[in-house]
Protein backbone atom coordinates (compact mmCIF):
# COMPACT_ATOMS: atom_id res chain seq x y z
CA UNK A 1 0.00 0.00 0.00
CA UNK A 2 1.02 3.65 -1.03
CA UNK A 3 1.00 5.69 1.68
CA UNK A 4 0.31 9.43 0.84
CA UNK A 5 -1.62 10.73 3.92
CA UNK A 6 -0.69 10.72 7.63
CA UNK A 7 -3.14 11.72 10.48
CA UNK A 8 -1.46 12.90 13.81
CA UNK A 9 -3.86 13.23 16.47
CA UNK A 10 -2.64 15.28 19.43
CA UNK A 11 -0.78 18.42 18.54
CA UNK A 12 1.32 18.41 22.11
CA UNK A 13 5.46 17.89 22.91
CA UNK A 14 5.03 14.85 20.37
CA UNK A 15 2.24 15.43 18.06
CA UNK A 16 3.56 18.81 16.43
CA UNK A 17 7.28 16.98 16.31
CA UNK A 18 5.80 13.90 14.59
CA UNK A 19 3.75 16.23 12.13
CA UNK A 20 6.88 17.79 11.24
CA UNK A 21 9.12 14.99 10.55
CA UNK A 22 6.18 13.49 8.23
CA UNK A 23 5.80 16.31 6.57
CA UNK A 24 9.15 17.60 6.38
CA UNK A 25 11.05 14.57 6.01
CA UNK A 26 8.77 11.82 4.63
CA UNK A 27 6.57 14.47 2.42
CA UNK A 28 3.37 13.38 3.28
CA UNK A 29 0.55 15.11 3.28
CA UNK A 30 -0.06 15.51 7.27
CA UNK A 31 -3.69 16.40 9.05
CA UNK A 32 -2.70 17.40 13.05
CA UNK A 33 -5.60 17.39 15.26
CA UNK A 34 -6.15 18.60 18.84
CA UNK A 35 -9.20 19.26 20.73
CA UNK A 36 -8.84 23.47 21.18
CA UNK A 37 -7.74 25.96 18.50
CA UNK A 38 -5.19 27.15 21.11
CA UNK A 39 -3.58 23.77 21.22
CA UNK A 40 -3.31 23.84 17.61
CA UNK A 41 -1.37 26.94 17.34
CA UNK A 42 0.77 25.85 20.00
CA UNK A 43 1.94 22.94 17.94
CA UNK A 44 1.93 25.07 14.89
CA UNK A 45 4.18 27.57 16.48
CA UNK A 46 6.40 24.69 17.88
CA UNK A 47 6.90 23.62 13.97
CA UNK A 48 7.47 27.08 12.79
CA UNK A 49 10.58 27.11 15.60
CA UNK A 50 11.83 24.09 14.73
CA UNK A 51 11.76 24.78 10.90
CA UNK A 52 13.54 28.36 12.09
CA UNK A 53 16.40 26.38 13.43
CA UNK A 54 16.94 24.18 10.27
CA UNK A 55 16.83 27.58 8.88
CA UNK A 56 19.37 28.68 10.65
CA UNK A 57 21.78 26.00 10.47
CA UNK A 58 21.05 26.19 6.35
CA UNK A 59 19.75 22.91 6.17
CA UNK A 60 16.44 24.05 4.75
CA UNK A 61 15.66 27.02 2.66
CA UNK A 62 12.53 29.55 3.07
CA UNK A 63 11.14 28.11 0.52
CA UNK A 64 11.65 24.52 2.19
CA UNK A 65 9.97 25.78 4.68
CA UNK A 66 6.74 27.24 2.84
CA UNK A 67 6.20 23.86 1.51
CA UNK A 68 6.18 21.87 4.71
CA UNK A 69 4.03 24.32 6.18
CA UNK A 70 1.92 24.06 3.20
CA UNK A 71 1.56 20.29 4.09
CA UNK A 72 0.53 20.55 7.51
CA UNK A 73 -3.16 21.25 7.83
CA UNK A 74 -4.58 21.60 11.37
CA UNK A 75 -8.13 20.62 12.62
CA UNK A 76 -10.22 20.20 15.16
CA UNK A 77 -12.70 17.80 13.26
CA UNK A 78 -11.86 14.04 13.55
CA UNK A 79 -13.70 13.05 10.26
CA UNK A 80 -11.46 15.78 8.19
CA UNK A 81 -8.23 15.06 10.15
CA UNK A 82 -8.35 10.63 9.60
CA UNK A 83 -10.98 10.87 6.89
CA UNK A 84 -8.27 10.28 3.73
CA UNK A 85 -5.35 8.52 6.29
CA UNK A 86 -3.70 5.79 5.01
CA UNK A 87 -2.22 5.90 8.65
CA UNK A 88 -3.48 7.27 11.98
CA UNK A 89 -0.13 7.78 14.64
CA UNK A 90 -2.12 8.90 18.12
CA UNK A 91 0.27 10.90 20.14
CA UNK A 92 -2.41 11.81 22.64
CA UNK A 93 -2.02 11.98 26.93
CA UNK A 94 -0.86 8.64 27.81
CA UNK A 95 -4.56 7.30 29.23
CA UNK A 96 -6.25 4.16 28.55
CA UNK A 97 -9.22 4.63 28.21
CA UNK A 98 -9.17 8.17 26.10
CA UNK A 99 -6.82 6.51 23.62
CA UNK A 100 -9.49 3.45 23.50
CA UNK A 101 -12.40 6.25 22.43
CA UNK A 102 -9.94 7.52 20.02
CA UNK A 103 -9.10 4.44 18.34
CA UNK A 104 -12.70 3.47 18.38
CA UNK A 105 -13.41 6.74 16.57
CA UNK A 106 -10.85 6.11 13.62
CA UNK A 107 -11.78 2.66 13.61
CA UNK A 108 -15.01 4.58 12.67
CA UNK A 109 -14.09 7.53 10.43
CA UNK A 110 -10.80 6.56 9.04
CA UNK A 111 -10.60 4.24 5.33
CA UNK A 112 -10.58 0.96 6.34
CA UNK A 113 -7.06 0.51 4.94
CA UNK A 114 -5.76 2.82 7.56
CA UNK A 115 -3.13 1.77 9.34
CA UNK A 116 -3.86 2.82 13.03
CA UNK A 117 -0.85 3.60 14.97
CA UNK A 118 -0.10 4.60 19.13
CA UNK A 119 2.73 6.63 20.34
CA UNK A 120 1.94 5.30 23.29
CA UNK A 121 5.02 5.09 26.32
CA UNK A 122 3.84 2.56 28.10
CA UNK A 123 -0.03 1.32 27.18
CA UNK A 124 -1.06 -2.06 26.08
CA UNK A 125 -1.61 -2.53 22.40
CA UNK A 126 -3.97 -5.50 22.25
CA UNK A 127 -5.79 -3.48 25.11
CA UNK A 128 -5.91 -0.30 22.93
CA UNK A 129 -6.61 -2.94 19.54
CA UNK A 130 -9.65 -3.88 21.47
CA UNK A 131 -11.66 -0.63 20.97
CA UNK A 132 -11.27 -1.63 17.06
CA UNK A 133 -12.88 -3.98 14.80
CA UNK A 134 -9.59 -3.91 13.01
CA UNK A 135 -6.70 -4.94 15.32
CA UNK A 136 -4.67 -6.35 12.52
CA UNK A 137 -4.32 -2.97 11.71
CA UNK A 138 -3.18 -1.25 15.39
CA UNK A 139 0.71 -0.94 16.25
CA UNK A 140 2.57 0.41 18.71
CA UNK A 141 4.77 3.49 16.64
CA UNK A 142 6.81 4.44 19.85
CA UNK A 143 9.03 7.93 19.02
CA UNK A 144 11.01 9.50 21.43
CA UNK A 145 11.48 13.00 22.24
CA UNK A 146 12.15 15.53 20.42
CA UNK A 147 11.31 13.58 17.69
CA UNK A 148 12.94 15.83 15.16
CA UNK A 149 16.05 14.45 16.54
CA UNK A 150 15.80 11.17 17.82
CA UNK A 151 16.94 8.75 15.12
CA UNK A 152 14.50 5.89 16.74
CA UNK A 153 10.97 4.19 15.88
CA UNK A 154 10.40 1.36 18.51
CA UNK A 155 7.19 -0.70 16.73
CA UNK A 156 5.70 -2.64 18.64
CA UNK A 157 3.79 -5.91 17.86
CA UNK A 158 0.62 -6.66 19.51
CA UNK A 159 -0.69 -10.29 19.73
CA UNK A 160 -3.36 -9.44 16.35
CA UNK A 161 -1.21 -7.25 14.83
CA UNK A 162 -0.47 -8.44 10.98
CA UNK A 163 3.02 -8.95 8.96
CA UNK A 164 1.68 -6.37 6.59
CA UNK A 165 0.83 -3.79 9.21
CA UNK A 166 4.33 -4.25 10.53
CA UNK A 167 5.94 -3.45 7.23
CA UNK A 168 4.17 -0.90 6.50
CA UNK A 169 5.05 0.81 9.98
CA UNK A 170 9.09 -0.07 9.13
CA UNK A 171 8.54 1.85 5.82
CA UNK A 172 6.61 4.86 6.82
CA UNK A 173 9.31 5.57 10.20
CA UNK A 174 12.22 4.62 7.43
CA UNK A 175 10.75 7.42 5.30
CA UNK A 176 10.43 9.46 8.23
CA UNK A 177 14.37 9.39 8.29
CA UNK A 178 13.75 6.75 11.11
CA UNK A 179 15.72 4.01 12.49
CA UNK A 180 13.17 1.04 14.04
CA UNK A 181 13.32 -1.82 16.40
CA UNK A 182 10.56 -4.28 16.68
CA UNK A 183 8.98 -5.38 19.85
CA UNK A 184 7.86 -8.84 20.06
CA UNK A 185 6.00 -8.70 22.55
CA UNK A 186 3.48 -6.45 24.13
CA UNK A 187 5.22 -5.67 27.39
CA UNK A 188 4.43 -2.56 29.53
CA UNK A 189 6.87 0.05 28.21
CA UNK A 190 8.18 -1.99 25.78
CA UNK A 191 12.13 -2.15 25.32
CA UNK A 192 13.31 1.90 25.97
CA UNK A 193 11.31 2.88 28.90
CA UNK A 194 11.31 -0.60 30.50
CA UNK A 195 14.88 0.32 30.65
CA UNK A 196 14.65 4.31 31.06
CA UNK A 197 11.84 4.53 33.48
CA UNK A 198 13.28 2.48 36.22
CA UNK A 199 16.65 4.47 35.77
CA UNK A 200 14.52 8.03 36.04
CA UNK A 201 12.38 6.54 38.92
CA UNK A 202 15.65 5.97 40.93
CA UNK A 203 16.68 9.42 40.44
CA UNK A 204 13.04 10.77 41.60
CA UNK A 205 14.35 8.84 45.10
CA UNK A 206 17.61 10.06 45.41
CA UNK A 207 15.78 13.20 45.26
CA UNK A 208 13.14 12.64 47.64
CA UNK A 209 15.72 11.67 49.77
CA UNK A 210 18.02 14.35 49.96
CA UNK A 211 20.96 12.47 48.76
CA UNK A 212 22.55 14.97 46.46
CA UNK A 213 21.19 18.69 44.61
CA UNK A 214 19.61 18.03 41.64
CA UNK A 215 22.57 19.72 39.58
CA UNK A 216 24.36 17.22 41.31
CA UNK A 217 22.34 14.18 40.39
CA UNK A 218 22.53 15.20 36.48
CA UNK A 219 26.24 15.97 36.63
CA UNK A 220 26.69 12.89 37.91
CA UNK A 221 24.38 10.72 35.15
CA UNK A 222 25.68 13.17 32.37
CA UNK A 223 29.25 13.06 33.06
CA UNK A 224 29.75 9.21 34.59
CA UNK A 225 27.45 7.82 32.28
CA UNK A 226 27.46 10.38 29.51
CA UNK A 227 24.25 10.69 28.70
CA UNK A 228 23.40 13.84 26.72
CA UNK A 229 21.41 15.35 29.30
CA UNK A 230 21.16 14.14 33.45
CA UNK A 231 17.63 12.04 34.38
CA UNK A 232 15.95 14.86 36.33
CA UNK A 233 16.38 17.63 33.59
CA UNK A 234 15.12 14.67 31.31
CA UNK A 235 12.45 14.12 33.53
CA UNK A 236 10.94 17.73 33.46
CA UNK A 237 11.67 17.32 29.22
CA UNK A 238 9.86 14.25 29.22
CA UNK A 239 6.66 15.67 31.62
CA UNK A 240 6.15 14.43 35.07
CA UNK A 241 2.52 13.78 34.30
CA UNK A 242 3.50 11.58 31.11
CA UNK A 243 5.86 9.27 33.62
CA UNK A 244 3.32 9.30 36.71
CA UNK A 245 0.91 7.82 33.66
CA UNK A 246 3.82 5.02 32.88
CA UNK A 247 4.31 3.94 36.43
CA UNK A 248 1.21 3.47 36.46
CA UNK A 249 0.83 1.08 34.10
CA UNK A 250 4.09 -0.24 35.15
CA UNK A 251 2.50 -0.93 38.81
CA UNK A 252 -0.82 -2.59 36.96
CA UNK A 253 1.77 -4.59 34.50
CA UNK A 254 4.89 -5.56 35.86
CA UNK A 255 5.01 -6.83 40.04
CA UNK A 256 7.62 -5.30 41.66
CA UNK A 257 8.47 -3.00 44.06
CA UNK A 258 10.82 -0.57 42.22
CA UNK A 259 7.79 0.60 39.96
CA UNK A 260 5.85 2.29 43.05
CA UNK A 261 5.40 5.91 42.67
CA UNK A 262 7.43 7.87 44.28
CA UNK A 263 5.28 10.13 46.79
CA UNK A 264 7.32 13.40 45.22
CA UNK A 265 6.31 12.49 42.19
CA UNK A 266 2.63 12.34 42.69
CA UNK A 267 2.96 15.79 44.61
CA UNK A 268 4.82 17.83 42.04
CA UNK A 269 1.96 16.24 39.81
CA UNK A 270 -0.48 17.10 42.09
CA UNK A 271 0.89 20.78 42.47
CA UNK A 272 0.68 21.25 38.36
CA UNK A 273 4.63 21.09 38.10
CA UNK A 274 4.61 19.07 34.88
CA UNK A 275 8.07 20.05 34.13
CA UNK A 276 9.27 21.90 31.13
CA UNK A 277 5.50 22.20 29.41
CA UNK A 278 4.25 24.03 32.82
CA UNK A 279 7.23 26.16 32.99
CA UNK A 280 7.92 24.19 36.21
CA UNK A 281 9.20 20.70 37.34
CA UNK A 282 12.18 19.90 39.36
CA UNK A 283 13.87 23.03 37.34
CA UNK A 284 12.26 26.65 36.49
CA UNK A 285 11.99 26.86 32.86
N1 LIG B 1 13.92 20.98 16.34
C1 LIG B 1 15.05 21.35 15.72
N2 LIG B 1 16.23 21.41 16.34
C2 LIG B 1 16.27 21.11 17.65
C3 LIG B 1 15.11 20.72 18.37
C4 LIG B 1 13.91 20.67 17.65
N3 LIG B 1 12.76 20.31 18.23
N4 LIG B 1 15.45 20.48 19.66
C5 LIG B 1 16.77 20.70 19.75
N5 LIG B 1 17.25 21.09 18.56
C6 LIG B 1 18.62 21.40 18.20
C7 LIG B 1 19.10 22.65 18.88
O1 LIG B 1 18.75 23.78 18.16
C8 LIG B 1 20.59 22.43 18.94
O2 LIG B 1 21.22 22.75 17.76
P1 LIG B 1 22.75 23.26 17.76
O3 LIG B 1 23.56 22.20 18.45
O4 LIG B 1 23.08 23.38 16.32
O5 LIG B 1 22.70 24.55 18.50
C9 LIG B 1 20.72 20.95 19.07
O6 LIG B 1 19.46 20.37 18.68
C10 LIG B 1 21.02 20.59 20.46
O7 LIG B 1 20.05 21.21 21.33
P2 LIG B 1 20.40 22.07 22.63
O8 LIG B 1 21.68 22.82 22.43
O9 LIG B 1 19.16 22.82 22.99
O10 LIG B 1 20.56 21.05 23.77
P3 LIG B 1 21.26 19.65 23.82
O11 LIG B 1 22.61 19.69 23.24
O12 LIG B 1 21.07 19.18 25.22
O13 LIG B 1 20.37 18.73 22.88
C11 LIG B 1 18.66 17.13 23.00
C12 LIG B 1 19.01 18.58 23.09
C13 LIG B 1 18.82 16.65 21.55
C14 LIG B 1 17.22 17.03 23.41
C15 LIG B 1 19.65 16.31 23.90
O14 LIG B 1 19.75 16.91 25.15
C16 LIG B 1 19.20 14.90 24.12
O15 LIG B 1 19.40 14.03 23.28
N6 LIG B 1 18.57 14.65 25.31
C17 LIG B 1 18.06 13.34 25.64
C18 LIG B 1 16.75 13.15 24.92
C19 LIG B 1 16.17 11.80 25.25
O16 LIG B 1 16.71 10.98 25.98
N7 LIG B 1 14.99 11.56 24.66
C20 LIG B 1 14.24 10.36 24.93
C21 LIG B 1 13.32 10.61 26.09
S1 LIG B 1 12.39 9.19 26.52
C22 LIG B 1 11.18 9.14 25.37
O17 LIG B 1 11.05 9.97 24.51
C23 LIG B 1 10.25 7.98 25.44
C24 LIG B 1 9.05 8.13 26.27
O18 LIG B 1 8.09 7.39 25.97
C25 LIG B 1 8.96 8.99 27.45
P1 LIG C 1 1.24 16.32 25.61
O1 LIG C 1 0.40 16.48 26.81
O2 LIG C 1 2.35 17.26 25.36
O3 LIG C 1 0.31 16.36 24.29
C1 LIG C 1 -0.90 15.68 24.16
C2 LIG C 1 -1.78 16.48 23.22
O4 LIG C 1 -2.96 15.71 22.96
C3 LIG C 1 -2.25 17.81 23.83
O5 LIG C 1 -2.02 18.85 22.91
C4 LIG C 1 -3.74 17.59 24.08
O6 LIG C 1 -4.53 18.75 23.96
C5 LIG C 1 -4.06 16.60 22.97
N1 LIG C 1 -5.30 15.85 23.21
C6 LIG C 1 -5.92 15.55 24.37
N2 LIG C 1 -7.06 14.87 24.13
C7 LIG C 1 -7.16 14.75 22.77
C8 LIG C 1 -8.12 14.19 21.91
N3 LIG C 1 -9.20 13.59 22.39
N4 LIG C 1 -7.91 14.28 20.57
C9 LIG C 1 -6.80 14.89 20.08
N5 LIG C 1 -5.85 15.44 20.86
C10 LIG C 1 -6.03 15.37 22.20
O7 LIG C 1 1.75 14.80 25.64
P2 LIG C 1 2.97 14.15 24.84
O8 LIG C 1 4.18 14.21 25.68
O9 LIG C 1 2.99 14.66 23.45
O10 LIG C 1 2.52 12.61 24.85
C11 LIG C 1 1.63 12.11 23.88
C12 LIG C 1 1.79 10.60 23.80
O11 LIG C 1 3.13 10.30 23.40
C13 LIG C 1 1.58 9.86 25.13
O12 LIG C 1 1.01 8.61 24.87
C14 LIG C 1 3.00 9.71 25.66
O13 LIG C 1 3.14 8.64 26.54
C15 LIG C 1 3.75 9.46 24.37
N6 LIG C 1 5.19 9.79 24.39
C16 LIG C 1 5.64 10.86 25.10
C17 LIG C 1 7.00 11.16 25.10
C18 LIG C 1 7.54 12.33 25.86
O14 LIG C 1 8.75 12.44 26.03
N7 LIG C 1 6.73 13.26 26.33
C19 LIG C 1 7.88 10.38 24.34
C20 LIG C 1 7.38 9.30 23.60
C21 LIG C 1 6.02 9.00 23.64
Amino acid sequence: MKIKKVAIIGAGLMGHGIAQVAAQVAGYEVHLKDIKQEFLDKGMGRIKWSLGKLVEKEKLTQDDVDAVLRKIHPTLDMKTAVGEADIVIEAAPEKLQLKQTLFEAFDEFAPDHAILASNTSSISINTIAEATKQPDKVVGMHFFNPPQIMRLVEIIRGEKTSDETVAAVVEVSQKMGKETVLCKKDVPGFIVNRVLIPALLDAIRLVQDDVASLEDIDKAIQLGLNWPMGPIRLLDYVGLDTTLSITEVFQKGLDEHRYETPALLEKMVKEGKLGRKTKQGFYDW
